[in-house]
């Protein structure tokens, strides 16, 4: 579910995991073309701050990088080292009468004599089991006469069965059907469950042949789908029964009586089979008018399940990233700053029904708006931003005032591929004159992108103990290199800014951009980490070709020579000297 979809998230985080490079022990043996060169004077005195070679020492302890996860199920969700949590308050009491007790004791004899249980393990101490609770409490209370039960064990007090049904994280919902069970992971709300029980132990569809029954649905009932069909058996009923399986948070009907069907506001004339899918929100019905097939019928019902802007919560979150649609528009506001924008987004939405979805993520909401907000690089609201949600997971930030009109053209430009990709990006430095040059997601096309430049880049994290090892070395070869035109030694605060061209396996990455060949992937640089071995590997691999001068204090007094000093071209020589 969620998780698949959100590789991204995933591959980002398990990336930041992997030890860099080898860094091997020996030295780079020398090349040929190279050896020409007596490159000593680069050397001085790096070798003692060489960083450690040892592959498998980890830059950092990887507790904190829920900045980079999108999917709720990923932040923070309670695991058992909640158990640390000293503070912990009692949650307000309940009724939850319908919701039977569960022990190790006589878990096993209940289940026997009854069908069909839904269990939920849980901890006394987890958040996420306290806002259950209620929801679970109404669900026990409203399929009571029915032949479910819901059923709670205390998973710390309970050991035999935590162990016996592998119990990683609470609350976990399992349910039984005559001994079989598998996980509930849908929205954790009373309908969402009542809707996914039915579904597993009813009729996939249920009929309606009275105006009686069909009152009670509409009542009872936030999310339907109706067919008014020509008979309640045979080959429309069996699409609609099987759509219904796939569906689990939406009820399915079937009606042959126009009377019915024009409660649920169907034309009792309507062609038959028709099918409508009523909601009890903003925008309260949808009319299926393609061919009367499965996938044509489950794409509407996709289409028009969410409500025209969906909050982003952990309840919703699955529904969001379940959704085969998966260009989704995303309004970054706070709470109290969504009455102003939240009715125009509301209003742009219903133009893209089908096509994108319409996500509102409060940011001040610290349990999943801020984190959201976070990953997304959206400091301050109101903002509006694409997401592609593939793959290649590109971002486009609506830069215009929030109109309804600015809105529906960048959701078109979205779906047309016009826009431009908006990266994650600290402010452009003021002044950008030192050795290294700083690049942030805003300046890495004008920089990095320079065909004219050969270009090393360091992405690093301020956290990360190897690049702070490297930062001298660099510093040092930058220096060295300043006065040669052609090249750029640059690095990126790859925690703060982004750019698909620089994909970081972990910190630090360093990677060169030859001049003129600015399209192709860059080369990754896997050498020892000291300055000759850099200047060696830039020597190598740059498009521009350029030569060091000595710096005259570690050479002759006479040098340098007139073919050096030709070959150096305009390396200014003070500034080597400046160093050493
Ligand atoms: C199981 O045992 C517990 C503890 O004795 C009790 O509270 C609970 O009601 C019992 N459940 C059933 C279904 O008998
Ligand atoms: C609906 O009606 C048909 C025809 O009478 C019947 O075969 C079917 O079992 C009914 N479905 C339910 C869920 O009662
Ligand atoms: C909204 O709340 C934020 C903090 O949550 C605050 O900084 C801002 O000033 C508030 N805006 C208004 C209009 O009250
Ligand atoms: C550009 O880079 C590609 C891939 O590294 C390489 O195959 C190609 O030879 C390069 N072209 C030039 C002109 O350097």
């Amino acid at each position: 579910m969620a998780l698949r979809l959100f590789t991204l998230a995933l591959v980002f985080s398990a990336l930041l995991l992997l030890p860099l490079f080898h860094v091997s022990a020996s030295k780079a043996t020398s090349d040929s073309d190279l050896d020409e060169e007596d490159l000593s004077f680069l050397d001085d005195g790096d070798d003692a701050s060489s960083p450690p070679s040892s592959s498998h020492d980890l830059d950092h302890s990887f507790e904190d990088h829920s900045d980079d996860e999108y999917d709720p199920d990923l932040i923070g969700e309670g695991g058992f080292d909640e158990f640390d949590h000293g503070a912990y308050e009692p949650p307000a009491p309940i009724d939850d009468k319908d919701v039977v007790v569960l022990t190790d004791g006589n878990f096993s004899d209940f289940l026997e004599s009854s069908g069909n249980v839904m269990v939920e393990f849980y901890a006394p101490w987890c958040g996420h089991c306290q806002a259950l609770a209620p929801e679970y409490a109404a669900a026990a209370t409203e399929l009571k006469d029915s032949d479910v039960v819901l059923a709670k064990v205390d998973a710390t007090e309970e050991n035999e069965l935590a162990q016996k049904y592998e119990i990683q994280g609470f609350p976990t919902v399992l349910f039984f059907v005559d001994g079989v069970h598998r996980p509930y992971q849908g929205p954790r709300t009373k309908d969402a469950i009542v809707t996914w029980i039915k579904k597993k132990v009813g009729p996939a569809v249920y009929n309606i042949t009275t105006t009686e029954e069909a009152e009670k649905v509409l009542t009872s009932e936030n999310k339907v789908v109706l067919g008014f069909l020509d008979s309640l058996v045979g080959p429309d009923s069996v699409v609609l029964a099987a759509i219904s399986r796939l569906e689990d948070d939406v009820n399915f009907y079937q009606t042959v009586n126009p009377d019915v069907a024009k409660l649920f506001h169907i034309d009792h004339e309507a062609k038959r089979p028709s099918l409508v899918m009523l909601k009890k929100e903003a925008e309260k019905l949808a009319y299926f008018d393609g061919q009367f097939t499965k996938s044509a019928i489950l794409d509407f019902i996709f289409a028009n399940k969410l409500p025209l802007v969906t909050t982003f919560t952990r309840e919703t979150a699955p529904t969001i990233f379940d959704n085969p649609i998966k260009k989704q528009l995303l309004l970054f506001v706070t709470s109290n700053g969504s009455e102003k924008v939240l009715p125009t987004f509301q209003e742009a939405a219903k133009f893209f029904k089908g096509k994108l979805i319409f996500i509102y993520v409060e940011m001040d909401n610290e349990d999943v708006g801020k984190p959201v907000s976070d990953y997304f690089g959206v400091t301050d609201g109101p903002k509006v931003l694409a997401y592609s949600g593939n793959e290649d997971a590109k971002k486009y930030i609506l830069e215009d005032e929030l109109t309804l009109e600015s809105i529906k053209s960048f959701g078109e430009g979205f779906l047309e591929d016009k826009l431009k990709p908006f990266y994650k990006s600290d402010p452009l430095p003021e002044t950008n004159d030192g050795d290294v040059k700083i690049v942030v997601g805003n300046n890495f096309d004008d920089i990095v992108l320079d065909e004219s430049k050969d270009v090393l880049l360091e992405i690093y994290a301020p956290w990360c103990g190897h690049c702070q090892a490297l930062e001298p070395i660099y510093n040092k070869l930058a220096k060295h290199l300043r006065g040669v035109d052609s090249l750029v030694i640059a690095k990126m605060d790859g925690t703060t800014n982004e750019h698909p061209r620089a994909k970081a396996d972990g910190f630090p990455t360093l990677l060169f951009f030859p001049a003129g060949n600015k399209s192709f992937d860059p080369i990754t640089v896997d050498t020892d980490r000291t300055v000759v071995a850099f200047y060696k590997f830039i020597k190598k691999h740059a498009s521009i070709p350029f030569k060091l001068q000595k710096p005259e204090s570690t050479t002759k007094p006479s040098s340098p020579s007139s073919a050096e000093a030709d070959a150096a071209g305009e390396v200014p020589s003070k500034h080597v000297k400046d160093e050493l």
